[in-house]
This record gives C-alpha cells, structure tokens and sequence, in this order.
C-alpha cells in the first residue's frame, strides 16, 4: 500500500515519496524574532525604511535593531534617524499605532550607529564589534548605489564590498547575513523592460508613458485599457 505524503500527494512516484520531507512546522516568525538583535542598513532610504517599519509592526517583541546610518550634511546617525526618517510617510502604520508613545517605542527598539558601508566592519570599531558579537542575529543589508551611472569605483565600493564587508562582520559576530541584491539588468534596451518571456508584458501592466520607449513599447502602452501606469517606471 501506498503511504500519502504530504505536499507531494498520493500520485507521487515511490522514489520521491521515499525522500520527501516531513510537513514541517510553519516557523513562527514571532518568536524568532523575540529579543533578538539585528542591524539593519540602507533605513534611509526606500527598502530601508519598509524593512524596518514591516519588522516593527509585524514584530514589536524584537529586541532591538542597530540602524547603520551615514552622518552626512543632514546630522548625525542618530539626528538623521530620529529627526528625518522616524517621520516619514512609510511610519505612518507605526504612527497609527503608537500616536505619541511612538519616539519612546522607537528609541526602545532602535540604535543608530554611525557607519559605512563601504569601509571595512561596516565602519565599526572594534569595541563595538566586540559588543555585538554573540548578540546579533542577523545583519540585513539593503544599502546600495541605485544611480544608473555612478562611477565604476563608487558603485564597486558599495555595492560589492559593501556587500562583502557585511559579511565580515556576520563572519565575525556570528550573525547571519540578509543581503537585498541590486535588481535591474536590463542591457541596452530602452523603455520599460518587463520580467518574464522576452516581448510578453505582464497582464496587468503597461508602459508608463507614451513618449518613453522605443516604437516597440509604444505599441505595448496601448493595449490593456485601465492597466496600471507604475509597473517597472521606478528606478529599482
Ligand atoms: N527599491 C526597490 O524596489 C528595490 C527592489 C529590489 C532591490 N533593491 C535594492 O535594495 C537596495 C536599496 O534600494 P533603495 O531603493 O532603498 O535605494 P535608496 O532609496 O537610494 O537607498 C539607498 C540606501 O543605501 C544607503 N547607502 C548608500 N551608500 C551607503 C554607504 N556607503 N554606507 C551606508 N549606507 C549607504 C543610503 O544612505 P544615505 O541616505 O546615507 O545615502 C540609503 O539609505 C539596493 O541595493 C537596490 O538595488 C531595491
């Protein structure tokens, strides 16, 4: 008789029933994430910003999350943070749900540390790597160049060992690295480029406009009427 496997059903061959896996439990994100400590980079920007509020929201039990943040013209890690950021349009789900206890939930939950990406450790020194080490989780990298023409030596500092400094400093905390990779690959063609089969739009989107593009997505804007305008119009 044939044993039922879950996932893959009673049609499964008996080679693969023999190897399946059993139905694990569903990973209760609440408690992995309860107390843990993660550092986050890139919260000044897009991804950051809905990173941090999705964790925030979806996981107020975290213990805490160190905000790697540039000191630039706009203040320090901690002024550019709490003074800009923490009040952006993506907190408005936090807002909604702290109204004014939300500066102290924050600063409860939050530390923003000056850093780098682009230097070695992110930047940090080695006390406060010595401070993180068997405490951080995870380090979520989603700082990155998104400019289409940076210089190569820029985009090269950033992007890749950026990338390869956060994972020296999972190396050396223990942490586990989360890396959001840079996402467009569009070669030379001009115009929204669409996932998928080459010349198959989406069903739902369509060219953001009809000046952009080639003859070739000129003609593809005109088709589904009431389509969505924002489909691929965004530079990442
Ligand atoms: N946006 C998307 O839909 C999307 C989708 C998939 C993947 N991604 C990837 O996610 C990453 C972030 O994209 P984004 O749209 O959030 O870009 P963004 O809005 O331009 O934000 C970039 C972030 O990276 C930080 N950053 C840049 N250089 C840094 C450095 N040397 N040290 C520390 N922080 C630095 C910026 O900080 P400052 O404020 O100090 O400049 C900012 O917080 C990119 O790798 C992108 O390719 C984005």
């Amino acid at each position: 008789m044939t044993e039922r496997v879950p996932h893959l059903g009673p049609a499964a061959p008996p080679d693969l029933q023999a190897v399946a896996p059993e139905s694990p439990d569903p990973i209760d994100l609440s408690d992995a994430f309860r107390g843990r400590e993660i550092l986050l980079t890139g919260v000044t920007g897009f991804l950051g910003k809905v990173a941090l509020v999705m964790l925030l929201d979806r996981y107020p039990e975290i213990g805490r999350v160190h905000l790697l943040v540039r000191p630039r013209a706009g203040g320090s890690a901690e002024d550019r943070f709490f003074g800009k950021v923490a009040s952006a349009p993506p907190f408005r789900p936090l807002q909604d749900k702290y109204g004014e206890g939300l500066g102290r939930f924050l600063r409860e939950k939050c530390t923003p540390i000056a850093g780098d990406v682009a230097e070695p450790l992110l930047g940090l020194s080695e006390e406060q790597v010595r401070k993180l080490t068997g405490k951080l989780a995870c380090v979520v990298n989603c700082a990155g160049l998104v400019t289409f023409n940076p210089s190569l030596e820029l985009a090269i500092s950033v992007n890749t060992e950026g990338a390869r400094n956060a994972a020296e400093l999972c190396k050396r905390t223990g942490a586990t690295l989360v890396h959001v990779s840079t996402c467009f690959v569009a070669g030379t063609r001009r115009g929204p480029v669409f996932e998928g089969r080459r010349g198959s739009a989406p069903p739902r989107c369509a060219a953001s406009s009809p000046k952009a593009g080639t003859p070739r997505t000129r003609r593809r804007s005109a088709s589904p009427p009431g389509a969505s305008a924002s489909c691929g119009s965004r530079r990442s």
